[in-house]
């Protein structure tokens, strides 16, 4: 069948396995030319490891140096009457046929990451298949649900403000329109679920299993990812109802630490940059950022997408060789580094004063923008011929 995209406000509704498999193909080929990593881990669990961060750190700490095992977990669909699938299920395809290439083990568990069932299968599978024990853990699930441990009751996160509520522009990658909108204040029981869904509560619950299970290997050390971003969006993001999620995940790494400390690992959260991903473009309000530092980073040969930071990430701030982990003083690893440089922020700000809904396209990268949100989806990437029908039975029977 031949596929063509298909979007619906900010979700598409399409993927090509084909260009699925190049964008992957593309990023293990940039850490294999990029800076390596130096002593890194060897057997690594990946917990959101079908895109964006998840997945380029899969693909990093695989091929990037480090020649790690991995078992990755994500929420994906496959091909079935009914549909294509989700591009992540494809990506966690190719990744696993191009690292058993390489001899190296790449497990796939498909399916719902909050499960007990979930929880227990990964943990039979390092006991009986996978060497006993990991030492690394990538966090990296984004999502707005999570059942409630206890109850089961799902709970939902708000992408709201604290204390009054903002006007602002949003993307709309269906009608290519800069739209405007009212980001709505959050109630307290609002921020309190978007804490439970975003925070780092499920990511405690994660180690904590793994630790009672006897699976986390000595010096074992776990990592989840953040974004602070600069004033320009700090009533968006930072000090809003994701903002609060973050807070306490980068709280709950210091209570990991300390807990990791035992079998002498650590637990760090690395903030990272603002980028194009699955879950980042239903964010309200942060797309004209977005588009004005993509504009800026890109002119000033700084831009990295995904695959970079997770590079520059493990390779300089992680495993470098040295020993120890770089981060500020409140123990954050911040490879949003080049996005906070004053240089970049007057920049933005000067773009974001003159942007309005009729120039955004020019004025920001909304081009860089639109491809990233196509190329997720293994859409227009140019080494695909997109006129040639895909195979679809080459993906009906088999798991990634
Ligand atoms: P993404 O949408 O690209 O990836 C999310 C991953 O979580 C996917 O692999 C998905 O399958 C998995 N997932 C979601 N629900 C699941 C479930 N119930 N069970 C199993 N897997 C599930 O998201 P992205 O943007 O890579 O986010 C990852 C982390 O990075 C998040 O903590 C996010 O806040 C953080 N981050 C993102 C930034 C951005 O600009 N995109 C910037 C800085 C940090």
């Amino acid at each position: 069948m031949i596929i063509q995209p298909v979007i619906k406000g900010q979700v598409a509704k399409t993927c090509h396995p084909v260009g699925c498999r190049e964008a992957v193909l593309d990023q293990i080929n940039y850490v294999r030319n990029a800076q390596q990593i130096k002593e890194g881990p060897k057997k690594v669990l990946v917990l959101g490891s079908s895109s964006g961060f998840g997945l380029a750190s899969r693909v990093s700490l695989a091929f990037g140096g480090a020649r790690a095992d991995t078992i990755g977990v994500a929420f994906e669909r496959g091909p079935n009457e009914k549909g294509i699938g989700s591009a992540g299920w494809y990506n966690s395809l190719t990744f696993r046929e191009e690292a058993e290439k390489e001899g190296l083990i790449a497990k796939n568990f498909i399916g719902d990451a909050f499960s007990p069932d979930m929880r227990r299968q990964v943990v039979e599978y390092i006991k009986n298949e996978f060497g006993g024990s990991v030492d690394l853990v990538i966090y990296s699930l984004a999502t707005g649900v999570r059942p409630d441990p206890k109850t089961g009751e799902m709970i939902r996160s708000s992408l709201k403000t604290v204390g009054s509520p903002l006007t602002g522009y949003t993307v709309n990658l269906e009608t290519d329109a800069l739209e405007e909108g009212v980001l709505d204040c959050a109630s307290e029981q609002e921020i309190e679920d978007t804490v439970r869904v975003m925070g780092g509560e499920d990511w405690a619950e994660w180690i904590e299993f793994l630790s009672d299970n006897g699976v986390l290997a000595n010096g074992c050390q776990t990592f989840a990812y953040s974004y602070i971003g600069s004033d320009i969006t700090y009533r968006i993001y930072h000090e809003g109802t994701l903002g609060r999620a973050k807070k306490h995940l980068h709280s709950t790494a210091d209570v990991l630490n300390e807990k990791m400390a035992e079998i002498g690992g650590t637990a760090h959260v690395a903030v990272c940059k603002a980028l194009v991903t699955k879950a980042s473009v239903f964010i309200p309000a942060m797309s004209p950022y977005i588009l004005a530092l993509f504009r800026v980073m890109k002119e000033m040969g700084i831009h990295e997408g995904c695959i970079e930071q997770m590079q520059r990430l493990f390779s300089h701030c992680v495993y470098s060789g040295s020993g120890h982990i770089c981060t500020d003083e409140d123990r954050l690893i911040r490879v949003d580094d080049w996005e906070l440089r004053a240089d970049v922020q007057e920049k933005v700000r000067k773009l974001l004063d003159g942007m309005d809904g009729a120039n955004f396209m020019q004025v920001g990268d909304y081009e860089g923008y639109k491809k990233d949100f196509l190329n997720l989806n293994g859409f227009s990437l140019e080494k695909v011929n997109y006129s040639e029908p895909v195979d679809m039975n080459r993906y009906v029977s088999i798991n990634p």
